[in-house]
């Protein structure tokens, strides 16, 4: 408990400096910076070889800090109340006098928040007087990082510290909605769009493959192991990683499980970690079963799909 305090002081005292930490979410580990320091954001590109008109989602303890920075609306305190802090990215209408760092918004009126729920996130959010921006924790269209081993893999002695939060407890990045206009899913994420919709009282409009500035980060090629990726596969060719969710009678070496039990959640919180261990094993190509196209499912045959673009 008490390291836990003097580990969240040391964060803070790196990011009041204007660097860069690691922080562990619910969802997946984030690069974190001061999103009111131009300085801070700046860093938080370069370290993650990101392009500079991909904004970045700024995280806050909770709406009383929020309202500086952005106008509400009923549909958010309607979500926000149910769901925050949890794995649900909010796209708001920014304030125009808001001090947020005009890069993290490549100049745009609007700005992608989160209220994350891991507890010691939550407690340096609450240590601090600015929002923090931080992107997952993972070198640009590469792999996002479920613990802290992983950000130490992709960043090396070029990260100051990580905040050590353990293993991440969904393993997928937030679902993205944009609340500007009628509410539309941008990316599938941590949270089922169905608890989305029950809450709204309305279905929503599903634009996860745009093309237009509003969703930049949506490239075609993103979250990739860095090798070819096959799904939807019966049989594996004899040189490929194997990747399942259901236990089989026989297993052979190339078997890699997301889970045993065809466990939607579980297979998430295992899948970037167990694409790195793949990799790391000295495969060249990954085959993977099917994915029901349900729940979290659907957010897992996004990922594979843009990952499968390699
Ligand atoms: O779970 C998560 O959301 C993690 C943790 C660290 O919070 N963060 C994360 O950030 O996944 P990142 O940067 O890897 O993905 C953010 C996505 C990008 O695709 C970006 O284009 C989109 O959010 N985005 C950011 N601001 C936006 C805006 N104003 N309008 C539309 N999309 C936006
Ligand atoms: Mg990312």
């Amino acid at each position: 408990m008490k390291s836990i305090q003097s580990n969240i002081k040391k964060a803070k005292k790196y990011l009041d400096k204007n660097q860069c930490v690691a922080v562990p979410t619910e969802t997946v580990y984030g690069l974190a910076g001061n999103a009111y320091s131009g300085l801070s954001v700046k860093k938080i590109f370069k370290l993650k070889k990101r392009p500079m008109n991909n904004p970045l989602i700024v995280h806050y303890f909770d709406i009383n800090k929020l309202k500086k920075d952005c106008h509400i609306s009923d549909n958010f305190i309607k979500l926000y109340e149910k769901f925050c802090p949890g794995p649900i990215t909010f796209i708001l209408k920014l304030k125009p006098k808001s001090k947020i760092s005009k890069l993290v918004t490549n100049k745009q009126k609007s700005l992608a928040v989160r209220f994350p729920k891991h507890p010691i996130f939550r407690k340096l959010l609450k240590s601090l007087s600015y929002p923090l921006a931080a992107p997952s924790a993972n070198i640009s269209t590469g792999l996002s990082s479920v613990q802290a081993s992983d950000v130490i893999e992709e960043f090396g002695s070029k990260i100051k510290y990580v905040l050590n939060g353990g293993k991440c407890r969904i393993g997928v990045e937030s679902t993205i909605i944009n609340l500007l206009k009628k509410p539309t899913i941008l990316r599938f994420g941590g949270l089922d769009i169905s608890k989305i919709q029950k809450v709204l009282k309305k279905k929503v409009l599903i634009k996860t493959n745009l093309k237009n500035k509003i969703a930049p980060g949506q490239f075609p090629l993103h979250y990739s192991p860095g090798i070819p990726l096959r799904t939807n596969v019966k049989k594996p060719k004899k040189n490929e990683a194997f990747v399942l969710i259901k236990k089989r009678k026989t297993s052979f070496k190339n078997y890699y499980y997301l889970s045993k039990k065809n466990d939607l959640q579980q297979s998430a919180k295992n899948l970037y970690s167990l694409l790195r261990t793949i990799k790391k094993d000295g495969y060249k190509l990954i085959a993977i079963e099917k994915i029901p196209n349900k729940g979290i499912g659907k957010t897992i045959n996004d990922r594979l799909s843009r990952a499968s673009k390699y």
